[in-house]
Protein backbone atom coordinates (compact mmCIF):
# COMPACT_ATOMS: atom_id res chain seq x y z
CA UNK A 1 0.00 0.00 0.00
CA UNK A 2 1.21 3.41 -0.51
CA UNK A 3 2.52 5.29 2.41
CA UNK A 4 1.40 8.88 0.33
CA UNK A 5 -2.25 9.71 -0.47
CA UNK A 6 -2.76 12.01 -3.41
CA UNK A 7 -2.38 15.56 -1.77
CA UNK A 8 -5.55 17.91 -1.13
CA UNK A 9 -6.18 20.68 -3.43
CA UNK A 10 -3.78 23.70 -2.43
CA UNK A 11 -5.31 26.62 -1.10
CA UNK A 12 -4.13 30.27 -0.13
CA UNK A 13 -4.81 31.87 2.90
CA UNK A 14 -3.49 35.51 3.19
CA UNK A 15 -2.19 36.78 6.73
CA UNK A 16 -3.71 40.36 7.40
CA UNK A 17 -0.84 40.65 9.98
CA UNK A 18 0.98 42.31 6.72
CA UNK A 19 -2.25 43.85 5.47
CA UNK A 20 -2.94 47.74 5.95
CA UNK A 21 -5.16 48.05 9.46
CA UNK A 22 -6.24 51.84 8.73
CA UNK A 23 -7.99 49.74 5.44
CA UNK A 24 -8.74 46.17 6.45
CA UNK A 25 -12.30 46.19 5.08
CA UNK A 26 -10.81 47.26 1.43
CA UNK A 27 -7.74 45.00 2.02
CA UNK A 28 -9.75 41.80 2.65
CA UNK A 29 -11.53 42.14 -0.01
CA UNK A 30 -9.26 43.16 -2.46
CA UNK A 31 -6.80 39.73 -1.27
CA UNK A 32 -10.08 37.72 -1.81
CA UNK A 33 -10.82 39.29 -5.29
CA UNK A 34 -6.52 38.24 -6.03
CA UNK A 35 -7.83 34.51 -5.40
CA UNK A 36 -7.29 34.46 -1.51
CA UNK A 37 -9.34 31.00 -0.46
CA UNK A 38 -9.27 31.89 3.50
CA UNK A 39 -8.19 34.91 5.50
CA UNK A 40 -5.71 34.02 7.94
CA UNK A 41 -6.47 36.39 10.97
CA UNK A 42 -3.19 35.83 13.24
CA UNK A 43 -4.65 37.05 17.56
CA UNK A 44 -1.90 37.80 19.85
CA UNK A 45 -2.24 38.57 23.21
CA UNK A 46 1.24 39.84 24.51
CA UNK A 47 1.44 37.23 27.06
CA UNK A 48 1.72 34.08 24.99
CA UNK A 49 3.61 35.99 22.45
CA UNK A 50 5.04 38.94 22.66
CA UNK A 51 2.74 41.21 20.33
CA UNK A 52 -0.47 42.57 20.50
CA UNK A 53 -2.86 42.85 17.79
CA UNK A 54 -6.39 42.29 16.65
CA UNK A 55 -9.58 40.25 18.00
CA UNK A 56 -13.22 39.33 17.91
CA UNK A 57 -14.67 43.04 17.15
CA UNK A 58 -11.66 43.14 13.98
CA UNK A 59 -13.51 39.69 12.98
CA UNK A 60 -17.04 40.91 13.12
CA UNK A 61 -15.80 44.19 11.21
CA UNK A 62 -14.07 42.44 8.62
CA UNK A 63 -16.81 39.34 8.07
CA UNK A 64 -19.08 41.18 6.42
CA UNK A 65 -16.72 42.09 3.54
CA UNK A 66 -15.60 39.01 2.39
CA UNK A 67 -17.73 35.18 1.97
CA UNK A 68 -14.19 33.00 2.36
CA UNK A 69 -13.60 31.26 5.64
CA UNK A 70 -11.95 33.47 8.14
CA UNK A 71 -9.02 31.19 9.77
CA UNK A 72 -8.46 32.65 13.70
CA UNK A 73 -5.13 31.74 14.65
CA UNK A 74 -4.85 32.39 18.76
CA UNK A 75 -1.73 32.95 19.92
CA UNK A 76 -2.97 33.65 23.30
CA UNK A 77 -3.08 32.32 27.13
CA UNK A 78 -5.71 31.24 28.24
CA UNK A 79 -7.24 30.10 25.19
CA UNK A 80 -11.16 29.00 25.96
CA UNK A 81 -13.11 32.64 26.93
CA UNK A 82 -12.10 33.66 23.33
CA UNK A 83 -14.07 30.71 21.34
CA UNK A 84 -16.90 31.76 21.72
CA UNK A 85 -16.51 35.37 20.83
CA UNK A 86 -15.07 34.21 17.89
CA UNK A 87 -17.79 32.09 17.29
CA UNK A 88 -20.19 34.98 17.29
CA UNK A 89 -17.54 37.18 15.65
CA UNK A 90 -18.04 34.71 12.09
CA UNK A 91 -15.00 32.95 12.74
CA UNK A 92 -14.90 29.47 10.61
CA UNK A 93 -12.16 27.90 11.61
CA UNK A 94 -10.33 28.40 15.40
CA UNK A 95 -6.59 26.84 15.88
CA UNK A 96 -4.61 27.30 18.91
CA UNK A 97 -1.10 26.45 20.81
CA UNK A 98 -1.43 23.17 22.92
CA UNK A 99 0.44 24.74 25.58
CA UNK A 100 -1.59 27.17 26.13
CA UNK A 101 -4.72 25.44 27.07
CA UNK A 102 -5.08 23.40 30.44
CA UNK A 103 -7.60 21.03 28.70
CA UNK A 104 -7.09 20.42 24.93
CA UNK A 105 -9.22 18.06 24.20
CA UNK A 106 -11.51 20.15 26.08
CA UNK A 107 -10.70 23.12 24.10
CA UNK A 108 -10.94 21.06 20.42
CA UNK A 109 -14.65 20.24 21.73
CA UNK A 110 -15.18 23.45 22.52
CA UNK A 111 -14.61 25.07 19.34
CA UNK A 112 -16.37 22.48 17.49
CA UNK A 113 -19.70 23.15 19.53
CA UNK A 114 -19.66 26.48 18.75
CA UNK A 115 -19.58 25.73 15.33
CA UNK A 116 -16.40 26.58 14.10
CA UNK A 117 -13.47 23.75 12.90
CA UNK A 118 -11.02 23.29 15.22
CA UNK A 119 -6.88 22.85 14.93
CA UNK A 120 -3.58 23.10 16.88
CA UNK A 121 -0.81 24.85 16.26
CA UNK A 122 2.82 23.31 16.58
CA UNK A 123 5.65 25.79 17.52
CA UNK A 124 8.82 24.68 15.37
CA UNK A 125 10.18 22.89 19.46
CA UNK A 126 6.63 21.25 19.89
CA UNK A 127 6.05 17.98 18.85
CA UNK A 128 3.68 16.23 16.68
CA UNK A 129 2.81 14.00 19.52
CA UNK A 130 0.30 16.53 20.97
CA UNK A 131 -1.80 15.43 18.14
CA UNK A 132 -1.57 11.34 19.32
CA UNK A 133 -4.77 11.57 21.47
CA UNK A 134 -7.29 13.86 19.97
CA UNK A 135 -6.87 12.91 15.89
CA UNK A 136 -10.94 13.05 16.17
CA UNK A 137 -11.13 16.21 17.21
CA UNK A 138 -8.96 17.21 14.63
CA UNK A 139 -10.14 19.39 11.39
CA UNK A 140 -6.58 21.11 10.87
CA UNK A 141 -3.09 20.94 11.93
CA UNK A 142 -0.66 24.32 11.67
CA UNK A 143 3.09 24.08 11.50
CA UNK A 144 4.73 27.43 12.28
CA UNK A 145 7.96 27.65 10.21
CA UNK A 146 8.83 30.70 12.32
CA UNK A 147 8.38 31.51 16.23
CA UNK A 148 4.87 33.42 16.14
CA UNK A 149 4.88 36.85 17.23
CA UNK A 150 5.80 38.50 14.04
CA UNK A 151 5.38 38.37 10.50
CA UNK A 152 8.26 39.08 7.99
CA UNK A 153 10.80 36.27 9.81
CA UNK A 154 12.55 33.79 7.80
CA UNK A 155 11.36 30.23 7.03
CA UNK A 156 12.74 27.39 9.33
CA UNK A 157 13.85 24.84 6.86
CA UNK A 158 13.79 22.15 9.69
CA UNK A 159 9.99 22.92 9.18
CA UNK A 160 10.23 20.30 6.18
CA UNK A 161 11.05 17.43 7.80
CA UNK A 162 8.18 18.21 10.46
CA UNK A 163 5.57 18.83 7.80
CA UNK A 164 6.63 15.35 5.93
CA UNK A 165 6.03 13.49 9.76
CA UNK A 166 2.35 15.31 9.91
CA UNK A 167 1.68 14.63 6.51
CA UNK A 168 2.07 10.49 7.21
CA UNK A 169 -0.11 11.00 9.89
CA UNK A 170 -2.82 12.51 8.75
CA UNK A 171 -2.60 10.26 5.69
CA UNK A 172 -2.29 7.01 8.01
CA UNK A 173 -5.41 8.40 10.09
CA UNK A 174 -7.47 8.91 6.85
CA UNK A 175 -6.36 5.29 5.78
CA UNK A 176 -7.79 3.89 8.48
CA UNK A 177 -10.74 5.90 7.98
CA UNK A 178 -10.49 9.27 10.13
CA UNK A 179 -11.64 12.27 9.00
CA UNK A 180 -9.79 14.80 6.87
CA UNK A 181 -7.36 16.80 9.07
CA UNK A 182 -6.31 20.04 6.94
CA UNK A 183 -1.93 20.69 6.71
CA UNK A 184 -1.29 23.90 7.35
CA UNK A 185 1.71 26.25 7.46
CA UNK A 186 2.15 29.46 8.80
CA UNK A 187 5.71 31.56 8.75
CA UNK A 188 8.19 32.86 6.28
CA UNK A 189 5.78 31.23 3.15
CA UNK A 190 7.59 32.86 -0.06
CA UNK A 191 6.70 32.60 -4.01
CA UNK A 192 10.24 30.56 -4.02
CA UNK A 193 9.88 28.13 -0.99
CA UNK A 194 6.17 27.42 -1.97
CA UNK A 195 6.95 24.43 -4.25
CA UNK A 196 9.09 22.47 -2.11
CA UNK A 197 6.62 23.19 1.35
CA UNK A 198 4.26 21.73 -0.99
CA UNK A 199 6.18 18.73 -1.96
CA UNK A 200 6.61 18.17 1.72
CA UNK A 201 2.93 17.57 1.94
CA UNK A 202 1.31 21.47 2.98
CA UNK A 203 -2.17 21.60 1.93
CA UNK A 204 -3.00 25.05 2.98
CA UNK A 205 -0.34 27.96 2.93
CA UNK A 206 -0.56 31.41 5.33
CA UNK A 207 1.14 33.93 3.50
CA UNK A 208 1.30 37.84 4.93
CA UNK A 209 4.18 39.91 4.06
CA UNK A 210 4.71 37.91 0.84
CA UNK A 211 1.49 38.88 -0.55
CA UNK A 212 0.65 41.92 1.61
CA UNK A 213 3.78 43.31 1.06
CA UNK A 214 3.59 43.70 -2.87
CA UNK A 215 1.35 45.98 -5.11
CA UNK A 216 -0.59 43.51 -6.67
CA UNK A 217 -1.50 40.47 -4.91
CA UNK A 218 -3.35 38.56 -7.30
CA UNK A 219 0.50 38.55 -9.38
CA UNK A 220 1.93 36.77 -6.24
CA UNK A 221 -0.74 34.30 -5.68
CA UNK A 222 -0.84 33.57 -9.33
CA UNK A 223 2.89 32.87 -9.14
CA UNK A 224 2.10 30.85 -5.31
CA UNK A 225 -0.04 28.68 -7.25
CA UNK A 226 2.46 28.39 -10.35
CA UNK A 227 4.83 26.84 -7.99
CA UNK A 228 2.84 24.64 -5.99
CA UNK A 229 1.77 23.09 -9.65
CA UNK A 230 5.11 22.53 -10.90
CA UNK A 231 5.63 20.93 -7.25
CA UNK A 232 3.04 18.58 -8.16
CA UNK A 233 4.22 17.87 -11.45
CA UNK A 234 7.58 17.35 -9.92
CA UNK A 235 6.47 14.57 -7.43
CA UNK A 236 3.25 12.83 -9.75
C1 LIG B 1 3.25 34.80 12.96
C2 LIG B 1 1.88 34.67 12.33
C3 LIG B 1 1.89 34.54 10.85
C4 LIG B 1 2.48 35.71 10.11
C5 LIG B 1 3.06 35.21 8.83
O1 LIG B 1 3.15 34.60 14.32
O2 LIG B 1 1.20 33.54 12.85
O3 LIG B 1 0.58 34.26 10.36
O4 LIG B 1 1.58 36.73 9.83
O5 LIG B 1 3.71 36.28 8.21
P1 LIG B 1 4.80 36.03 7.09
O6 LIG B 1 4.13 35.34 5.97
O7 LIG B 1 5.23 37.42 6.77
O8 LIG B 1 5.89 35.20 7.72
ZN1 LIG C 1 -0.70 32.86 11.89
Amino acid sequence: MPDRNPLPPARIAPSILSADFARLGEEVRDVVAAGADWIHFDVMDNHYVPNLTIGPMVCAAIRPHVQVPIDVHLMVEPVDALIPEFAKAGANLITFHPEASRHVDRTLSLIRDHGCQAGLVFNPATPLAWMDHVMDKLDLVLLMSVNPGFGGQSFLPSTLAKLRDARHRIDAWARVGGQPIALEIDGGVKIDNIAQIRAAGADTFVAGSAIFGKPDYKTVIDAMREQIALAETLSA
